[in-house]
């Protein structure tokens, strides 16, 4: 079952580009330069009526989430809301008429995203799941939604189907992008560069050596902080929740420019900060924050673009992933940094696929 890994986790990083080719099998319609969706259940003309999304979830769904957030909101020009399922479950929030509500969650079967979502569909709004159990509670309990097709996710860290969960979100964005402003070629672009991206995850997946060896370096550390801006932020929440859940250190994801509000205070010889830093706009601010948290002596580990020498200078390791637009970097920028998170929870003698204290499933409150 294993296939030749020594873990379910570690298969199933690796097997992030077939999964990826599966979320966007037959959902890309090159014809018309958006994406095509069998599930929705809704109308051309009631999802071109939708004037707000809100996207819920828990744990690395909620992270996916926040990815949504960005994608649909630069692509397709929607406002987008993210809330954590256990706090929309009882915050009783003013959702307005034509909103649109997703529940994202790998399982299907979290007891929070069940409840905020039955609630929200209770309220009378329209509520799509975003999920990978066929038939699962919060797939039947929604309206309509989109599988995820990412296959069985043993290991208790979710890997594949948070990559899935963005592809999905891209495709969303898409899809809605393209019944408003965004042009036919942009379209095409938007297709082009997804069909590269299971490629581009491939390729990322090389750096497993010199992330075992970062590993090594760092296994003994007790703080780590994780820093990304705009589309990288929610990677370095997701970064720092793989390191906390399965290798037990203690771990912060900020967006990079908030650390001067605060966290640099922990910084110093033993507390190594992960920067995503792969090129784009906020490419030389993340630059001046990295150059910080040299002057006070933290180690710095950099996810750099391949061709970007001019991390070396500044970090003590640079992990390097391939070139992809902005919108797409968080599924390729998140591979080092479960990679990282599986060889330091190795190193350190932890049950990887089953960490202490978890569940595959949260189906208790
Ligand atoms: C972290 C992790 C959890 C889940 C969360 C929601 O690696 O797996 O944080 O993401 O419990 O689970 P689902 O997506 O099944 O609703």
């Amino acid at each position: 079952e294993l296939g030749g890994y020594e873990h379910y986790m570690l298969k199933e990083i690796h097997e992030q580009p077939e999964a990826l080719r599966n979320a966007m099998r037959g959902r890309l319609d090159e014809e018309n330069a958006t994406a095509v969706f069998g599930g929705l259940n809704l109308t051309p003309q009631q999802l071109r009526g939708i004037e707000r999304i809100t996207l819920t979830g828990c744990g690395t769904s909620w992270h996916s989430a926040l990815v949504g957030e960005y994608l649909i909101e630069e692509l397709a020009r929607i406002p987008v809301e993210v809330q954590y399922a256990s706090e929309l479950r009882y915050r009783n929030p003013p959702i307005e008429n034509n909103t649109l509500v997703f529940g994202i969650t790998q399982s299907g079967e979290t007891a929070d995203t069940l409840a905020a979502l039955r609630e929200t569909k209770r309220k009378g709004h329209r509520t799509l799941a975003i999920c990978n159990v066929v038939g699962s509670s919060i797939a039947q309990a929604a309206d309509g939604g989109v599988y995820l097709h990412a296959g069985p996710e043993i290991g208790v860290a979710s890997t594949k189907a948070y990559t899935s969960q963005c592809c999905v979100l891209t495709m969303l964005a898409l899809y809605f992008g393209r019944m408003r402003h965004m042009s036919f070629e942009r379209g095409q672009e938007i297709i082009e560069e997804l069909h590269r991206l299971p490629g581009a995850v491939q390729q990322a997946l090389s750096c497993d050596l010199q992330v075992r060896d970062v590993a090594a370096k760092y296994k003994d550390a007790t703080n780590v902080l994780y820093l990304g801006r705009q589309f990288n932020f929610p990677t370095a929440l997701e970064g720092a929740l793989k390191l906390k859940e399965i290798s037990y250190i203690h771990a912060e994801g900020y967006p990079a420019a908030e650390m001067k509000h605060g966290p640099i205070a922990l910084v110093d010889k033993a507390t190594p900060s992960v920067f995503i830093i792969p090129h784009g706009t906020t490419y030389d601010k993340v630059m001046a924050n990295m150059e910080e948290v040299r002057a006070r002596g933290g180690p710095i580990i950099a996810i750099a673009s391949h061709d970007d020498p001019q991390v070396d200078s500044v970090a003590d390791d640079v992990i390097r992933i391939p070139r992809v637009p902005e919108f797409l970097q968080p599924i390729v920028s998140v591979i080092p940094l479960q990679l990282l998170s599986y060889h330091v929870a190795l190193l350190r003698g932890c049950d990887v696929d089953k960490p202490r204290n978890l569940a595959k499933s949260v189906t208790v409150e």
